[in-house]
């Protein structure tokens, strides 16, 4: 048994890996081959106590005086993120932000491969967004079961978003990238990433109040 089937890793860290992992990969392509947690600390703002805890959480990737291997953290912190493995995705919805995210190429960088975009707008019919063409939704059952889709993102307005995502479970989708802003509901073995930029705006919003009432004083 590995050491990470062992333990629980907490969400707190699992929520901080994607940023070792963009720092990490950062080093990688600049040939920086290891880095000490001082050093790690520096670029990331984030203390060296708070990095060797978190590092620790996976074994002994790090050693005292030679710091960590750039190389051989990055592959481990893609392994345990599942990165290492290519996962289908299609949208539900082309619309503005459905369409924003199918031109962003860089999630194939990480394994993410757009297969089908999905709309019931008749007039989106046929359009392709970077060489992968818009479908209709009558289409969407057979294509999700031949095409071993792993994640669907759902792009929709929320009020349709919930008897779409059941659609999308009833087909096979295991996994729901959920931008319309409502409960899914679903059965507890499906994964939903709810994803609200409004809620980090908020989180800004509130960090801006707080700045403004320090400096009023
Ligand atoms: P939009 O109106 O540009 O696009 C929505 C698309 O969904 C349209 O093309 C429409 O034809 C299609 N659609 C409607 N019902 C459908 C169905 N049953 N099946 C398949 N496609 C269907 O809207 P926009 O701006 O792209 O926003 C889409 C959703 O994402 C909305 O619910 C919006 O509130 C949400 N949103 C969420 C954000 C977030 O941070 N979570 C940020 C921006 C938008």
């Amino acid at each position: 048994m590995s050491f990470l089937e062992e333990r629980e890793i907490s969400q707190a860290v699992i929520r901080r890996l994607p940023r070792y992992y963009r720092y990490l990969g950062e080093l990688l392509e600049n040939g920086v081959e290891r880095i000490s947690s001082n050093d790690l600390s520096r670029r990331m703002k984030v203390t060296a106590s708070q990095i060797r805890q978190d590092l620790n959480n996976f074994g002994g990737f790090g050693q005292q005086g030679y710091g960590y291997n750039v190389k051989y953290l990055y592959a481990e912190i893609g392994k345990i993120l599942g990165l290492e493995e290519d996962h289908n995705i299609i949208i539900i919805g082309a619309g503005n932000l459905g369409q924003a995210l199918a031109n962003y190429a860089s999630f194939e960088k990480r394994g993410f491969i757009l297969k089908g975009i999905f709309d019931v707008n008749p007039r989106l019919q046929g359009i392709s967004i970077r060489g992968v063409p818009v479908r209709m939704m009558d289409e969407l059952s057979a294509f999700v079961k031949e095409n071993d889709v792993a994640i669907a993102a759902l792009t929709i307005p929320k009020d349709k978003a919930v008897d779409v995502a059941s659609m999308l479970v009833e087909n096979g989708v295991r996994a729901i990238w959920n931008f319309a802003h409502t409960d899914l509901n679903l059965p507890e073995h499906i994964i939903v990433e709810n994803v609200h930029l409004s809620e980090s705006l908020m989180q800004l919003s509130y960090k801006i109040s707080r700045y403004n009432e320090e400096h009023q004083r």
